[in-house]
This record gives C-alpha cells, sequence and structure tokens, in this order.
C-alpha cells in the first residue's frame, strides 16, 4: 500500500520534519511539496526521488489543483497571518475538494482550541473557523477533515517569546500557583505522529497526543538536573490579572502579535481550559513514545534550549 501525500507550507520546519519522517517511516510514500518559493526548500528534501516540489501561491488555486491531482491526503503547514490561515486555508481545501483528495490535515497542532469562543485567544480564531468550515464540507461528503491536538510545541514552550523561560538567565516565570498543568510535545514527535495520520487512511477526527505534562515548576526543577543551575522562580501575579494584561496588551497593539500572543498561551493554558481531555491516542501507532521534557533538555543546552524553535 502506498500513499501520495501533499504538504503546503513546504518550506516550513514542520512541513520538514513530516517529511523526512515519512519517507524514513514509509519509503514508498510520495510526497508533493507545495510552496510559495521552491528556491526555499531544504536541498536535502529536494535530493529525496519521492519527493516532488510545486510552486504555487495560497491564492492560486488553479497552480495548487495541478499540484494535488492524484493526492491521497493534503496536510496543511501554513503559518501566517489570519488571511492565510482562513482564506489560503479555505482555497487549498477548495483546491483539495476538486482534485479528489479524500483527507484535509489542518494546520493545528495545537492546545485544544474547541472549549474556546471566537476572540478569546486570537491566534486560535482560524482554527476555530476552519474546523467549522471543514465539518461543513464533509457533511456534504466532499473531504475529512483531520487534527492534530499537542498542546504546546516543547520547543516554543521554552522559547522567551513566550514568557514561561527565560533558560539562558535561568529565570522562570507564571502566574497564579505555578502548578498548572501545561500540556507539550516536541515539534520531531508532533511530526513522527503526523507521518502516521497521514498514510493512514482511516485517520479521521481529532487526535491528541502529549509529550509531557509539567508544570512552570516542574519545568524549572527538569532544567536544574539537566543543567546542574538552580533557575530563579517568580511569581507575576494571579490568572486574573493575566488576563487584563493580556487583553489590553491586544487592544493597544492587535497587530503586534508577539507583544500578546505568549500572555494569551499563558492564560488559556494556565487556566486549563485547552488542557488535552480524555484519551490519548499515542496506542493507535505502535512504538509512538513521545519525548518528556526531561528527555527534551538533553539534546540542548542551557544556552541553547530558548532557541531550540528557532534552530528547527
Ligand atoms: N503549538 C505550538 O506551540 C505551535 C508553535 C509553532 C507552530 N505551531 C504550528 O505548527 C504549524 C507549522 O509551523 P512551523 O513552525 O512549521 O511554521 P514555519 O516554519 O514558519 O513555516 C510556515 C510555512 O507557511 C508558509 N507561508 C507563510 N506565509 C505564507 C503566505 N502568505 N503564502 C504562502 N505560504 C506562506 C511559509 O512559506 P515561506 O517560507 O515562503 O514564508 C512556510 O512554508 C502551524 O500549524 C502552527 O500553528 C504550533
Amino acid at each position: 500500500m502506498g500513499a501520495t501525500v501533499a504538504i503546503a507550507g513546504f518550506t516550513g520546519r514542520l512541513a520538514r520534519l513530516i517529511t523526512e519522517a515519512l519517507v524514513r517511516q514509509h519509503p514508498g510514500v510520495v510526497v508533493h511539496g507545495i510552496c510559495r518559493s521552491p528556491e526555499k526548500v531544504d536541498p536535502k528534501l529536494r535530493s529525496i526521488s519521492n519527493v516532488k516540489v510545486f510552486q504555487a501561491s495560497s491564492d492560486d488555486a488553479e497552480a495548487i489543483k495541478r499540484a494535488l491531482l492524484g493526492v491521497d491526503v493534503c496536510i496543511c503547514c501554513y503559518l501566517g497571518d489570519n488571511g492565510l490561515m482562513i482564506e489560503g486555508q479555505k482555497t487549498l481545501v477548495d483546491a483539495c475538494i476538486a482534485a479528489g483528495v479524500q483527507r484535509y490535515i489542518a494546520s493545528d497542532w495545537c492546545l485544544d482550541y474547541r472549549p474556546l469562543e471566537l476572540g478569546d485567544h486570537p491566534t486560535k480564531d482560524p482554527m476555530i473557523i476552519m474546523r467549522a468550515y471543514l465539518e461543513e464540507k464533509e457533511k456534504a461528503g466532499s473531504i475529512s477533515g483531520v487534527h492534530i491536538l499537542n498542546g504546546a510545541l516543547t520547543e516554543v514552550a521554552w522559547a522567551p517569546f513566550v514568557g514561561w523561560v527565560d533558560a539562558a538567565n535561568a529565570t522562570f516565570r507564571y502566574y497564579g500557583t505555578g502548578d498548572e498543568p501545561l500540556d507539550m510535545t516536541t515539534m520531531p514527535d508532533a511530526a513522527e505522529y503526523t507521518a502516521e495520520v497521514a498514510y493512514d487512511k482511516s485517520a479521521k477526527g481529532f487526535f491528541q497526543i502529549v509529550g509531557d505534562r509539567i508544570s512552570v515548576k516542574g519545568m524549572a526543577q527538569a532544567y536544574s538536573h539537566a543543567y546542574g543551575v538552580e533557575p530563579k522562580v517568580e511569581c507575576q501575579g494571579s490568572l486574573d490579572e493575566l488576563y487584563k494584561s493580556a487583553k489590553e496588551s491586544f487592544k493597544q497593539d492587535p497587530k503586534n502579535a508577539y507583544a500578546w500572543m505568549g500572555p494569551h498561551y499563558q492564560y488559556y493554558m494556565g487556566n486549563g481550559s485547552t488542557t488535552l481531555r480524555g484519551t490519548l491516542d499515542h496506542d493507535r501507532y505502535l512504538g509512538f513514545k513521545p519525548k518528556s521534557v526531561e528527555e527534551f533538555l538533553k539534546e540542548y543546552t542551557k544556552d541553547s534550549v530558548g532557541n531550540a524553535y528557532r534552530s528547527m
């Protein structure tokens, strides 16, 4: 059994990791990589014989459809503004339907946004909208939507812009008690799981995976064990105070996502509303054992771990 998998946003980090996992786990797979700038595709990916690269901008429905002919499943790895994440994804879904693609893996890989209302966590609005769009198409029998939820990506949770960790300066910060459980999964693990879901024709709907569920205080402890440095752990205030400052920073500068994105993640993960609930789906694929934070930290130094996401 073979499969042809299209990946849009092919120049991105997750797209590269998913492609590597696909060809490693399923050597017979064919990958159609779709991107606006083919010259940016990693030469290592280009050199794989069963990877074909297609140039298409996110609003060029015809070029996208040509890249999707003969494809079983499309994985969207777009990351950008709401225009891309909503209109760009709708164009991609419509092109999938026009080309006869059976399944669409949405650009999610995140916390459980299903309990959120539009406007709660602005970067999750496109996911709520795309879930509804896919459900509508699914009801019409046109395509099946697939969503992978993994909490934060561990590399991102340790990046300074989120606000929990300043690893290079051995400082951890929290709102609330510091014991609130936070879900996180490394990018390579999310990619490995996605490759299995893509290859598995019966995989439809939501899938939940978690490498670790750990508090900010737990992250500080893991850091101390890994690097032999005792970090400072600072309380910044209550979750109510965090909510007010997150909403205020969004109101002041909605276009500057870096100003408000971190506090929104901290609030909606810290208050438990987006924690993954119910059964995890690890056992669907034998041998899937995502890394804990302790295992993740072994791959970095205290000075490089904050840059793990950017260096992927
Ligand atoms: N849960 C978390 O903590 C977390 C954190 C980060 C990411 N994620 C998720 O992971 C997924 C991918 O993230 P990533 O880190 O791999 O992203 P990335 O490395 O930034 O790649 C994004 C891709 O989108 C493409 N893109 C951006 N703007 C575009 C446009 N206007 N038209 C066409 N293509 C465009 C980029 O193409 P160019 O190279 O041409 O710009 C690139 O191929 C997303 O679903 C994101 O939500 C989750």
